[in-house]
């Protein structure tokens, strides 16, 4: 067949094929059969729909729905050629489906690709979402198993990246799994965004046939949760809106930069500078040069992976601005970032997971870190407190010990109680119980403290949400 035949499904009024150069330029075909299944899909539900109102008799339907289902099992098992010069996924399956079923010819009845393809992508995001949401999970469960285990493992808390106040190993951990469930609620709320039907809409202003769009979304479970069925409400709309590219993206942006954040606590911790933990040797690689390395490659590509994943947001973000109403042919660069985005966060997503199950704190090294007095200074200020001085007052005051035992060159609990009063005549001989690091803790059970009991509810509770 000439290309120019293979051209036939807008072929009508050109009496020139497409150049070469402009057939390789304009596919899409190499990255949106991707789409296949739910190109498919939507098919079945489109021509199923024509049925009912009559615009396709029972057998030209049955004879396009047995097409349909042979197209998919050759999809599935790879056996399908697929065709540059026949430009996407939906005009690959609407001309091989109409070579061998005649039928097909009156598919593409009501429909644009210009619906066809916002409704692919859809189905798409649903589905993408619901993976996003297993991957998370089991990033959170690793979290949470890990979190269990080192609740009573102690390291200092930093702001400034300087040792700030003590913290149970748990209670830093579970900061992630807060963000990792924010991801979830986020995740979801794209998964609803998604769940309009654009069927329908079109190339621009739907149709004069008189269609069943509510009949093609009900099949294709654009449903809410009452069970009511959710189509577009503007046809220009529907088919130039990206909003779901841009949410699902920014989703995943928001999830590589917790993923990020947590890469970058974890390459500082396996650091010799700090050393609080040993990364799994199976996500650790060796350097060609120095025999003795066991560098957090992984980690630095989860937090190299998410300034990717950060890129393809701002590619759709550029796109999608000052566009006018309503397809234009840049959309058609709508789908690999997305689909990149996807790929980038699943697989930094599972190799988190990896990482976290099996890493070992060092406790030994996290017990020297803690032990530094400074890191409860603030708790000696609440003492003071405790007895009644005003705060400012009291944080002055400790800052005057601090200076005392630097001028001593001595750790800050180790001055007399002698030179402490001679600071302040509130102290008491039990003013060196404030440097108990068990004890510190277990003063702050508030919600969202590093209280041990309080840690173990939050434990419980996320484990509840992940049901
Ligand atoms: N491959 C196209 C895309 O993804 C499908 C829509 C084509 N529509 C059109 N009017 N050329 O954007």
């Amino acid at each position: 067949m000439s290309k120019s035949s293979k051209q036939a499904t807008w072929g009508g009024r050109f009496s020139k094929g497409p150049a070469e150069l402009m057939l390789r330029f304009s596919e899409s075909v190499s990255f949106d059969q991707r789409l296949a299944l739910f190109d498919l899909q939507c098919s079945e539900a489109h021509s199923a729909m024509l049925e009912e109102v009559g615009i396709l008799s029972t057998s030209e339907k049955e004879a396009i729905h047995a097409g349909l289902a042979t197209l998919r099992s050759e999809i599935e098992s790879g056996e399908f050629a697929w065709d540059m010069s026949l430009e996407d996924v939906h005009m690959n399956i609407e001309q091989v489906l109409t070579e061998r079923v005649p039928e097909a010819a009156k598919l593409h009845t009501a429909r644009s690709r210009n619906d066809q393809v916002a409704t692919d992508m859809r189905l798409f995001f649903k589905a993408a979402c619901t993976e996003l949401q297993s991957a998370l999970e089991a990033v959170l469960t690793a979290l949470l198993d890990q979190a269990e285990k080192t609740q009573q493992i102690y390291i200092p808390g930093y702001t400034h990246l300087q040792r700030a106040q003590p913290v149970s190993v748990a209670h830093h951990l579970l900061a992630y799994a807060e963000m990792i469930s924010r991801d979830l609620t986020r995740v979801a709320a794209v998964q609803d965004q998604a769940n309009w039907c654009p069927l329908g809409s079109g190339a621009i202003a739907g149709t004069t046939l008189p269609i069943d769009r509510e009949s093609s979304a009900q099949k294709l479970g654009f449903v809410d949760q009452d069970g009511n069925v959710r189509v577009t409400q503007n046809s220009m709309d529907a088919v130039s809106d990206r909003d779901v590219h841009l949410d699902f993206t920014y989703a995943c942006s928001v999830i590589g930069i917790h993923l990020s954040r947590l890469a970058e606590d974890l390459i500082l911790w396996c650091s010799s500078e700090f050393g609080f933990v040993d990364l799994p040797q199976n996500f650790c690689t060796g350097s060609s040069l120095m025999p003795q390395k066991k560098n957090p490659d992984a980690m630095e590509l989860v937090r190299g992976k998410s300034g990717r994943v950060v890129g393809d947001l701002q590619t759709l973000l550029t796109m999608v601005k000052g566009l006018p109403l309503t397809y234009n042919r840049d959309l058609q660069e709508d789908k690999p970032p997305v689909f990149d985005a996807l790929e980038q966060s699943l697989i930094s997503l599972q190799v988190v997971e990896g990482v976290v199950s099996g890493m070992e704190m060092i406790q030994d090294k996290c017990a020297e870190a803690v032990a530094d007095p400074a890191l409860l200074a603030t708790d000696v200020v609440d003492y003071l407190v405790q007895k009644g001085v005003p705060f400012r007052n009291a944080h002055h005051i400790i800052g005057a010990l601090v200076a005392l035992a630097e001028e001593k060159s001595m750790p800050l609990n180790e001055l007399s109680l002698q030179d402490v009063q001679g600071v302040d005549e509130h102290f008491e001989a039990d003013w060196v119980d404030c440097f108990d690091v068990v004890k510190a803790l277990e003063s702050r059970e508030k919600i969202g403290m590093p209280g041990p009991n309080e840690v173990k509810s939050q434990i419980a509770r996320l484990r509840r949400k992940l049901g």
